[in-house]
């Protein structure tokens, strides 16, 4: 593993996603058909195992049978499209490692809207079908995620499509800015369920580092003192990690071959980035060795866990091996953990060949 301890922590910066936007976000998903808050789970035996208090584990697995909390974003970012076009519905198009186009295909769905979904080579057929089944057209091209998001906003500009990204680029922030918002429900609903003492850690894994950046805000909104922000990355694909090494937001090259598919990201995304810069207490990056058996740990809790899902689970326990690590994140007998659980078993066939 990599660690690196953030040294611009606590400087004064943007505000990224302002509470209005939250406010709105919320009101609507929690009026969404299905709507339910997802269940937070006390995991004391790997509380006991990490040599802490308390490890509490988010369950998206269930989050409006998507199977992880991308439809939170994708799914109200459509929505807010939808509520703002005049006239006929624009087609709606993304790309995707696989959980975004989901929900930006299940949003597009409950508008009756076209919706072409961009996937690189590396994206499961299993994820695929997933995405297809909710009607969207799908295209492959390129070998990563970054190619299928330049051949997404390339074919968009040409076909005047609307852009439904979850990362974000100069000129291009409105969009994800509802995504993120709508993200911040999941943390916002792990407050809410948080018994007792505040938690003192937060490990939160980041493809383009959008989630991490909105569960931060929410945090920060939600708990006094903050608890310390652990921004968790695939060692091959780890951009925001590097970006914190560089002082500035870089990119990753290399194919990026994880499988934690969904953090398989070498750019990060320009709004994640400016919170996390400030805000994360430290970036972690986890081999994928540790995947599998942190899969299996939570199936023997009776947790349905998928490869990223998992990622801030498996990058605690490997810092609770490791004395320099615990020092440097400041875990301690009395440190409380959230983890978030974002994805269930996205590919059965996947899951059931790591976990059995
Ligand atoms: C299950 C899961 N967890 C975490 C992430 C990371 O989200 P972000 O790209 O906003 O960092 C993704 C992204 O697709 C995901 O699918």
């Amino acid at each position: 593993m990599r660690l690196v301890v953030n040294p611009n922590q606590g400087t004064p910066g943007l505000v990224v996603l302002p509470a209005s936007g939250f406010r709105r976000a919320k009101a609507a998903i929690m009026a969404w058909p299905g709507y339910a808050p997802t269940p937070l789970a006390d995991l004391p035996d790997i509380a006991l195992e990490a040599g802490v208090a308390a490890v509490r584990y988010k369950d998206e697995s269930g989050r409006f049978g998507l199977g992880s909390f991308k439809a939170l974003g994708g799914g109200y970012a459509v929505e807010r499209l939808v509520a703002a076009a005049c006239g006929a519905l624009p087609v709606f198009t993304t790309a995707t490692d696989g959980n975004h186009g989901r929900a930006v295909a299940w949003g597009a769905r409950r508008f009756g809207a076209r919706c072409v979904v961009f996937v690189h080579d590396g994206v499961s057929q299993g994820r695929v079908d997933a995405i297809a089944a909710y009607g969207a057209e799908i295209r492959r091209e390129g070998e990563t995620y970054d190619d299928s998001v330049r051949a997404c906003t390339e074919t968009a500009a040409r076909e005047g499509w609307q852009v439904v990204s979850d990362t974000s680029w100069p000129g291009y922030t409105a969009v994800p800015i509802d995504v993120m918002q709508g993200y911040r429900l999941m943390a916002d609903e792990a407050a809410d369920a948080w018994e007792g003492a505040p938690p003192t850690h937060v490990f939160i894994q980041a493809g383009v580092g959008g989630v991490a950046a909105a569960v931060s805000v929410q945090m920060r909104a939600r708990f006094t003192p903050h608890p310390a922000l652990v921004v968790v990355e695939p060692e091959r694909a780890a951009c925001l990690l590097e970006s914190c090494l560089a002082g500035r937001k870089v990119g990753v090259g290399g194919g990026l071959q994880t499988v934690m598919a969904g953090l398989a990201c070498g750019e990060p995304s320009l709004l994640a980035w400016q919170e996390l810069e400030r805000a994360a207490s430290a970036f972690m990056a986890i081999p994928d060795a540790v995947v599998a058996p942190a899969m299996r740990r939570l199936a023997g809790l009776g947790i349905v866990a998928g490869e990223s899902g998992v990622a801030g689970l498996a990058a605690l326990l490997l810092a609770a091996g490791d004395a320099v690590a615990l020092r440097a994140l400041g875990l301690e007998a009395e440190s409380r953990v959230l983890l978030f659980g974002t994805e269930g078993a996205t590919d059965a066939a996947v899951y059931a060949g790591m976990v059995g």
